[in-house]
């Protein structure tokens, strides 16, 4: 088969080529070797840069798994991430998996612009700014950054050294419980800092994560941004109309 064969009208080649890798993807299981650009270009009767542009977008899509010196591998299918106002810890143990937590920093910090507004602080407020890798089984699946105040929360930087679940620690040390929040979602490229420790290539696609929770009393609880592996999670909202 070439390529130009099974062309659609006024389709970019290496969309066609894409098309076709993904048929090929679909009767495949995880782990399998793909052939190498060179392989490919001449099965197709394509050029290599063809090939390659649709090798690199099923990366980015988390369909296709690059690992250095080894070759292209099929990925493992994606991990599905239910968006509830629970905990990381929470939400990794009910998908099955067993969460860790790497703190990469905790410490005090002035709160200034977003930060102050979103916990309803005076700009240069003292808060609380913690920095942690959070793991699922031992896989890098996202960077969280936590702002809450240090007015409120005193010691928090201590507790959370030694307990790896923030909500744990604000239910049990300070009694509070998040009970709404506002999550936005947003795309973004991996930093290099935010590659490293994902495993994975900057500038590669992140689904970003903002998410500001209120206790019962309406106060603001945390704003937090989570940057996770495009690659590596689908994250599913349950949606109900709202009521007449
Ligand atoms: C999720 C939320 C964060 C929240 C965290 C608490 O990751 N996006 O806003 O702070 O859970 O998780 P844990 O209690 O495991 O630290």
């Amino acid at each position: 088969m070439t390529i130009a064969e099974v062309q659609a009208p006024r389709e970019p080649k290496y969309y066609t080529v894409k098309r076709h890798l993904l048929e090929r993807i679909a009767t495949l299981p995880a782990g399998s070797v793909v052939p190498t650009e060179r392989e490919l270009a001449s099965e197709l009767s394509t050029s290599r840069t063809t090939v390659r542009q649709a090798l690199v977008e099923l990366v980015a899509e988390g369909r296709l798994v690059r690992r250095q010196g080894a070759g292209t591998f099929i990925a493992d299918p994606k991990i599905t991430w239910p968006l509830h106002l629970t905990s990381f810890t929470e939400q990794a143990e009910a998908n099955g998996f067993v969460a860790s937590t790497t703190l990469l920093a905790a410490e005090r910090v002035r709160a200034e612009g977003e930060v102050a507004a979103r916990l309803d602080l005076a700009e240069g407020a003292g808060v609380f700014r913690i920095e942690r890798l959070r793991l699922a089984d031992d896989r890098p699946m996202a960077v969280e950054t936590s702002h809450l105040s240090a007015a409120r929360f005193p010691q928090l930087t201590r507790h959370i050294r030694r307990q790896q679940s923030l909500y744990t620690v604000l239910r049990e040390t300070y009694g509070v419980v998040p009970v709404r929040a506002e999550e936005l979602i947003a795309t973004a490229p991996a930093s290099p800092r935010e590659a490293t420790l994902l495993g994975t290539d900057p500038g590669s696609p992140m689904l970003v994560l903002g998410r500001h929770s209120r206790a019962a009393s309406g106060e603001p609880v945390e704003w937090v941004t989570s940057w996770y592996r495009g690659d590596r999670v689908t994250f599913i909202a349950d949606l109900s109309a709202p009521r007449p």
